[in-house]
């Protein structure tokens, strides 16, 4: 395999990632160009993966402005900075691995595919549960035809209380005009995932949802706007104190704590906290997106799965059973119990994490989708790639779908 050299278009959480692996196999990848416009995470991108001076800018529009530098380039920018820039690496022959959601609008979704297809590129969406072992497991079992036909499933994604009030209470993904609706954003992954696991295009959905809890009128008799200065704030679960300033105090600075601050510093998180947005009451912030929602579906094949997300648990692994002709399947993520129904015994398999192990992230999906996409790339060989346009669009329509099902209070038709 020749080593493969890679731009990547938004420096952030993502962004370092997926670059981390170039450098952790370096006989297969090299991050070569970056573009970010944070000044402190674009030296930190360009120091940690050793990119020449020239090739650092500050927006992807120079960066696709150059003669093409790199054989693929990773669109890790905002939700609903996807377009542009995919449509502009494509049309410079990049290959491109390309953040979900592929975009906030159903019509560019489906420009990007258009335009990918015309010029022929290698690529993928970021769909990162499609490259763990456990899913690789579960298809396997599925394909050997221990259960079956599969006929129905029940899905359900923990986002978790603290996790729902850091990204979709006070953070990026709250209000839809600035990003994107709660199931595109969060739950385009399972969607996603439910159309890999039953193999059959989604046909018709439906889907219910609001949100129920994180609104003004829920605000505690009492409390203050700011957690810092909060009378309530101990008997609060969602508070600011509790999920940033406490673990920084005992030296834990976990994906949140650092997602708030650059320098890892308590006084730069007090300083977050009482300026910034992440120090806000749950129930004073400009948060629009739904915090439960379901869908129900049809597959073109017959068979049907629901699906729940809620912020009212312990953030967690998803949780799965797969109900077939012969069998039953119940995974968490960690672990696959198959029931036979011939022998009625139940058989347990552990899954052990890929590459780098639980650290590279999604259960070893972003290191796996990295590997996948890689050795695409360098072999000019598209079969691992297991989120290629035609299924990424497809899946995306039916999230789109699913949306206005819940807006208009009816049944979509997907395909
Ligand atoms: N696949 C997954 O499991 C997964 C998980 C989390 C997030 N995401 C998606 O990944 C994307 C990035 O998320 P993130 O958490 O890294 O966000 P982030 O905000 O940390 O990173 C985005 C970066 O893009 C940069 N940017 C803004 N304008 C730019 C420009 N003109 N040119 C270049 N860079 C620019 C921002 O400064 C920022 O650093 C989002 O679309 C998000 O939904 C995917």
């Amino acid at each position: 395999m020749s080593k493969v050299r890679l731009a990547i278009a938004g420096g952030g959480g993502r962004g370092f990632v997926y670059a981390s692996y170039a450098k952790k196999h370096p006989d297969l990848a090299e991050v070569v160009a970056v573009a970010e416009p944070l000044e402190y995470r674009r030296n930190k991108m360009a120091k940690e993966f050793s990119i020449p001076s020239q090739n650092v800018f500050c927006d992807w529009k120079e960066l696709a402005s150059m003669p093409k530098l790199a054989d693929a380039v990773i669109i890790a920018t905002q939700d609903s900075m996807h377009v542009e820039p995919c449509l502009a690496f494509a049309n410079k022959g990049y290959a491109i691995l390309l953040e979900k959601p592929m975009a906030t609008k159903e019509e560019d979704c489906k420009m990007i595919a258009d335009v990918v297809k015309a010029n022929n590129i290698m690529f993928a969406v970021c769909h990162v549960m499609r490259y763990t072992d456990y899913t690789q497991k579960v298809k396997s079992i599925i394909k050997s035809g221990v259960l079956g036909d599969v006929v129905s499933v029940q899905h359900l994604e923990q986002v978790g209380f603290a996790h729902q009030a850091h990204s979709f209470v006070r953070g990026s993904w709250r209000n839809q005009n600035e990003c994107v609706f709660m199931l595109m954003a969060k739950s385009c992954h399972d969607i996603d995932w439910l159309q890999y696991i039953v193999a059959s295009p989604i046909k018709k959905v439906s889907s219910f949802g609001n949100l129920k809890h994180f609104r003004k009128e829920n605000k505690p008799v009492g409390a203050a706007n700011r957690c810092l200065d909060c009378l309530c704030e101990k008997n609060c679960p969602y508070s600011a104190v509790k999920i940033y300033l406490k673990p920084a105090q005992e030296g834990n600075y976990d994906w949140q704590v650092r997602a708030i601050i650059n320098e890892h510093t308590v006084e730069n998180v007090m300083t977050a906290l009482r300026n910034g947005p992440f120090g806000r009451c749950v129930y004073a912030c400009d948060n629009d997106v739904v915090d439960h929602q379901v869908v129900a579906m049809e597959f073109d094949n017959g068979s049907t799965a629901n699906f729940t997300m809620t912020a009212f648990c312990e953030q967690t692994d998803r949780v799965t059973r797969i109900f077939g002709t012969r069998g039953q399947l119940i995974g968490d993520g960690n672990k696959i119990l198959h029931y036979d129904f011939l022998t009625r015994k139940t058989e347990c398999i552990e899954i052990g994490f890929s590459d780098g192990g639980i650290d590279t992230g999604h259960g070893g999906g972003d290191y796996a989708i990295m590997r996948e996409f890689i050795k695409a790339v360098s072999t000019k060989d598209t079969s691992s790639i297991l989120s290629g346009i035609d299924e990424s669009l497809n899946s995306h329509i039916a999230v789109f779908a699913a949306e206005k099902s819940r807006l208009n209070q009816n049944v979509e038709k997907v395909i």
